[in-house]
């Protein structure tokens, strides 16, 4: 028996060699099918794997005929619709180590770029302008950076951040004085963080209860001068709020690499000098790339040869 395997997003290819090469196997890359177009394809497929450019939506898995699985090479699960496949019986699998390094890589460059105001005289000098007085940055020794989700990326970018001389105090629900001792941080509530930190970095999932946990609220209560990172998911803070923290000179800064409506290429935030932004590059790597294309395709295989999946 073979199993029909659709790619809807691009993914590594020697990532996904094992899988190709598998005669039971028979991979389709379709990496720029319409909303329409997925839903026709759909019915023919046993798994489907994406990125999160694609969204799994409720009526994707009612028109997937014979789909048992659906593999998400990454860690976020916010573009599937997890309570429709579960309904149908599909399994869910994410890829959730194999680009942790990459995105706390990826959170400190855009720390890094913040503080020093690199895209913004990288630019500048581009247009020939030899401009050094509107560039002072802050330093980072010193400075303490407020973590909201002790996870597996926000703990790399602890460890990254002491090594910059950073103070280090974080909130997870979570988080024991016993694993905040071995990272070497400091802990509190999230009112803690938000009120003492000068930068502060989200590293959560987007869930019911984290959408718009950074808002009006929470801006009014950080120091001002505060610097905000999001290289999680868009959507953990209310960009509304954030505009208008900015705007209002109680946040100085804003380095966003996700946002909540992707492809954000008229989100009003691009317009502010103050905000550094990437598109959702957190994971974009050749290592991260590779790992979780290996993790997500060996997790399908196993389950379409009837073991259990490891990352369910
Ligand atoms: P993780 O599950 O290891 O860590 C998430 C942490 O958040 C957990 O420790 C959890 O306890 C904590 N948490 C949950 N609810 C919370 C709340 N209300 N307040 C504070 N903490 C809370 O996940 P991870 O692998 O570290 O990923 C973190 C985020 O980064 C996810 O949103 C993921 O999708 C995103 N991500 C983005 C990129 C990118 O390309 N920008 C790449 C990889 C991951
Ligand atoms: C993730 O959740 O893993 C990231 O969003 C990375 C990605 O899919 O590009």
């Amino acid at each position: 028996m073979t199993f029909r395997i659709l790619v809807a997003d691009p993914l590594s290819e020697e990532g996904i060699k094992p899988l190709k090469c598998n005669p039971k196997m028979d991979v389709t890359m379709q990496t720029s099918l319409s909303p329409e177009e997925l839903l026709e394809e759909i019915p023919k497929y046993d798994a489907l794997i994406v990125r999160s450019q694609t969204t799994v939506t409720r009526k994707v898995i009612e028109h997937a005929k014979k789909l048992k699985i659906i593999g998400r090479a990454g860690v976020g699960t916010d573009n599937i619709d997890i309570d429709a496949a579960t309904e149908h019986g599909i399994v869910v699998v994410n890829a959730p180590n194999g680009n942790t390094n990459s995105a706390a890589e990826h959170a400190m460059a855009m720390l890094m770029s913040l503080s020093r105001n690199i895209p913004q005289a990288y630019y500048s000098l581009k247009q020939r302008q030899w401009d050094r007085k509107k560039f002072i940055g802050t330093e980072l020794k010193g400075k303490k950076l407020g973590i909201v989700g002790l996870g597996r990326i926000g703990t790399e970018v602890a460890y990254r951040a002491k090594g910059q001389r950073m103070k280090v105090i974080a909130y997870d629900p979570f988080l024991t004085e016993e694993k905040a001792e071995k990272i070497g941080v400091g802990y509190g509530t999230l009112e803690d963080v938000l009120r003492s930190a000068d930068f502060i970095t989200v590293h959560t999932p987007l869930l019911k209860n984290t959408r718009h946990l950074i808002n009006a609220d929470s801006f009014a209560i950080m120091k001002t001068g505060v610097h905000i990172i999001n290289c999680a998911r868009g959507g953990i803070i209310d960009e509304e709020a954030l505009y208008d923290a900015i705007v209002a000179k109680k946040v100085a800064g804003a380095a966003l690499d996700v946002f909540e409506n992707e492809p954000a290429i008229d989100n009003k935030l691009l317009t502010l000098p103050e905000v550094v932004a990437t598109p959702h590059l957190g994971a974009s790597t050749v290592e991260a790339q590779e790992n979780v294309a290996i993790d997500v395709s060996h997790d399908i295989a196993r389950f379409l040869n009837g073991a259990v999946a490891e990352n369910p």
